[in-house]
């Protein structure tokens, strides 16, 4: 178990984020600014998609996890959702091989079985292809819910019950986090939402109990290397307390 929720890191709360959580929000907004339908933002999101994990590999931040297609997106109408899938596919293909060059390890997390056979396989492909890279962890969420994730999480532990491999009192927050998505992985210790709304839409419900939020008016195919350091500062600057009081904290960032 490495998510540790409510774990206080190592107290230098002057240092970056390893983990990056980011709702990729404004692409139908900043298409229809333009006169132009609100699909034609999804593909200047990839634009800006290939930016960020650029900016994210210089910057040496180990995990980025991107919300691209939440469980809900499907109630769209079925042409967007029909375009997001093509361009998901176009663009694995078209990536996958920057991607492996920059050392990035490429997962998606959700539940991929509502997927055609062929994304299916693209996403296979790419996964196998960058499995062994020890640079950044680019987690794309796709047809992910954190609704999805802990339900499904919930489900494997019954399942244990019923095979008698464990009992109901040995569940606890650690085994349940074990079943949950890229419970290897630290958790999120920022949260970015471009696109001007204050919600979370459904994201990382569980792994965010702690996650710093940033919220920016900025559409997502604006989204640039500035617009990510304005947030990187601004995370730097906030003291991460994990329930402790504000000089507790301090006393430990000046003992280290
Ligand atoms: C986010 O942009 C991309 C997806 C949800 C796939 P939107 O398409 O939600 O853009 P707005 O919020 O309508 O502007
Ligand atoms: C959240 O954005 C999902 C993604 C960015 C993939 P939405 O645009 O779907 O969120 P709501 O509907 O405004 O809450
Ligand atoms: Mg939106």
């Amino acid at each position: 178990m490495t998510h540790g929720t409510s774990q206080a890191p190592e107290s230098d709360d002057k240092r970056l984020p390893r983990h990056i959580a980011v709702i990729m929000d404004g692409n139908g907004r900043w298409a229809k600014r333009r006169g132009l339908p609100r699909y034609a933002g999804h593909p200047v999101g990839v634009e800006a998609v290939r930016r960020i994990v650029e900016a994210c590999v210089d910057r040496g931040i180990s995990v980025l996890t991107l919300f691209a297609f939440s469980s809900e997106n499907w109630r769209r109408p079925q042409k967007e959702v029909s375009l997001i899938m093509d361009l998901f596919i176009r663009s694995l293909k078209k990536e996958a091989r920057r991607l492996h060059r920059n050392g990035v390890r490429l997962r998606v997390i959700g539940d991929r079985a509502a997927f055609s056979d062929k994304l299916q396989r693209q996403i296979g492909e790419v996964e196998a292809l960058t499995a062994e890279n020890s640079g950044l962890v680019l987690q794309v969420a796709a047809n992910y819910g954190g609704r999805w994730d802990i339900t499904q999480a919930a489900r494997q532990m019954a399942e244990k019950v019923q095979a008698g491999e464990i009992d109901p009192e040995q569940i606890d927050e650690s085994m349940l986090e074990d079943a949950l998505s890229f419970a290897d992985l630290d958790e999120p210790d920022l949260f970015i939402r471009t696109g001007g709304e204050k919600r979370i839409s459904n994201f990382l419900l569980w792994q965010c109990a702690y996650t710093e939020l940033y919220f920016t008016d900025i559409l997502w195919p604006d989204f640039d290397g500035a617009a990510l350091d304005a947030a990187l500062t601004d995370f730097t600057n906030r003291q991460r307390r994990f329930g402790r009081t504000g000089e507790q904290v301090q006393d430990q960032a000046e003992a280290s």
